[in-house]
């Protein structure tokens, strides 16, 4: 059989048992499905040798590139001791270590974590966390939560009531328990004359006049804290963030800050609520906590939430749970990456790389069908200016299929191009990638 024939076979193979996520099965009759046999560093490889720059870090989760060697010895010396054991009434090294790390991250500001797989269950648990905190305290009333225009917390039914992108919600609408939607801090929404800052204590506002009439009945907001990812990287100013934590502190609602996809050093801090010098009530976590390699999510929260729990009342406690709550080989994983921002000085290299690959982007960011150039730490969009609706609604696709031609994986999101590379980029990489990501857009766009 013949390399290709085998590539066939898989990608066939697939098509027919596995039901792929986020996708219409049937562009797959014109979309490539790409058939992965192996990664190193930042390049995936299909089973024809194929290579792909993994320019979106594969869903924003890896962080130190495929098969990075000393996650890889973590995670194996961690198989050779624990491989799984459940976290209630029992705990382990992994867990324990891992917690008061990010713990101390926060200066114990959120000193008590809560595990679980995948970042919706996160959000779930914060959500629950809220409100059944507010119940304890006596304010049962405080059942309501607080979501941005453009927000994107995941896919279970809790996390897409707070969410607010139509092609993931609206098809569910009748299950959902709808949440106020508020106005997006995104800078885009700048009208003549107003900084990004400017848009931001706008929206900010709009908050502060659904508290005043219904802060009896919210228990939280849920932001995005400084880019708002799935709805096309929406970028907001950090006074945002510092806007609301004050009015959640003077309206008594809790802020949930979900970063998922911000969090690990993303934005250019390892939080991004520390470019606010904000702390959240609860902080979600997943995607890079485990470098990319297992289903890792947590979620931080203060002690005077903890405390609210606390008794000897059982249905105060928190009876959520998940199978895989705390897995070592995850908890391991998260401290092997954990290692490396210390080990590496991770943040200030990025910084480098970040203006390098700037630098690399610039014709882009003057190109005239470009709109609304704009970068945060390690993440890069500009929205595609199309006129022609069809054009622009298959332009995602074009796209995707020209930069597998290219050897990049980038999976626009609508007309908004986006970078989101793992940290480990060498220079020739990121020249690689800006000059290539230009050929793609000048080909697609043309
Ligand atoms: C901000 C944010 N929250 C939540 C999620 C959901 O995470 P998961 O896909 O792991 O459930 C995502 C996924 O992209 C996300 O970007």
């Amino acid at each position: 059989m013949t390399e290709s024939d085998k590539q066939n076979g898989l990608v066939a193979r697939s098509l027919r048992s596995v039901w792929h996520p986020c996708t219409q099965m049937q562009h797959h009759e014109t979309v490539p499905l790409v058939p992965v046999a192996r990664g190193k560093g930042a390049w995936l490889f299909d089973t024809d040798g194929k290579r792909y720059l993994d320019g979106i870090s594969s869903w924003w989760v890896n962080l130190f590139g495929h098969a990075n060697p000393r996650i890889n010895t973590a995670v194996k010396e961690q198989l050779d001791r624990l491989e799984h054991a459940m976290l209630a009434g029992f705990t382990h090294e992994p867990v324990v270590a891992l917690s008061e790390h990010l713990a101390e991250r926060t200066g114990q500001m959120l000193g008590h974590c809560f595990y679980a797989s995948d970042g919706a269950s996160a959000v779930e648990i914060a959500l629950k966390m809220s409100f059944h905190a507010w119940r304890n305290l006596g304010r049962s009333e405080k059942q309501e939560f607080v979501c941005l225009q453009g927000s994107y917390h995941g896919e279970t039914i809790g996390a897409l009531a707070v969410t607010d992108v139509a092609i993931f919600r609206d098809a569910y609408g009748p299950l959902l328990q709808r949440a106020h939607v508020i106005a997006s801090p995104d800078a885009r929404c700048a009208q003549d004359g107003e900084s990004a800052a400017d848009v931001a204590r706008r929206a900010a506002k709009e908050f502060e006049v659904l508290l005043q009439q219904h802060a009896d009945t919210i228990a939280a907001i849920i932001v995005e804290p400084l880019v708002q990812c799935a709805t096309g990287m929406a970028m907001h100013d950090p006074v945002y963030l510092q806007e609301i934590r004050a009015l959640c502190d003077r309206y008594q609602v809790h802020l949930i800050a979900d970063e998922i996809a911000v969090g690990c050093g993303r934005t250019g801090t390892f939080f991004a609520c520390e470019q606010a010098a904000i702390w959240p009530d609860f902080l979600c976590l997943s995607k890079g906590i485990s470098g990319g390699y297992l289903p890792l999510s947590l979620v931080m929260t203060r002690d005077d939430i903890y405390r609210a729990f606390y008794d000897a009342d059982v249905t105060r406690g928190f009876l959520h749970s998940h199978s895989y709550t705390g897995n070592p080989l995850a908890c391991s994983a998260a401290l092997a990456t954990l290692a490396i921002f210390e080990e590496d000085d991770v943040l200030a290299s990025n910084r480098d790389k970040a203006t390098r690959l700037t630098a690399a982007l610039a014709p882009l960011a003057d190109h005239a069908q470009v709109s609304n150039f704009r970068q945060r730490g390690m993440i890069w969009a500009f929205d595609a200016v199309i006129d022609d609706a069809d054009a622009a609604a298959s332009f995602s696709r074009r796209f995707f299929t020209a930069a597998l031609e290219q050897e990049l994986l980038l999976r626009p999101i609508g007309c908004t191009v986006y970078l989101m590379p793992p940290y480990i980029l060498a220079d020739d990489e990121i020249d690689l990638l800006a000059e290539r990501t230009q050929r793609v857009f000048q080909q697609v766009i043309e």
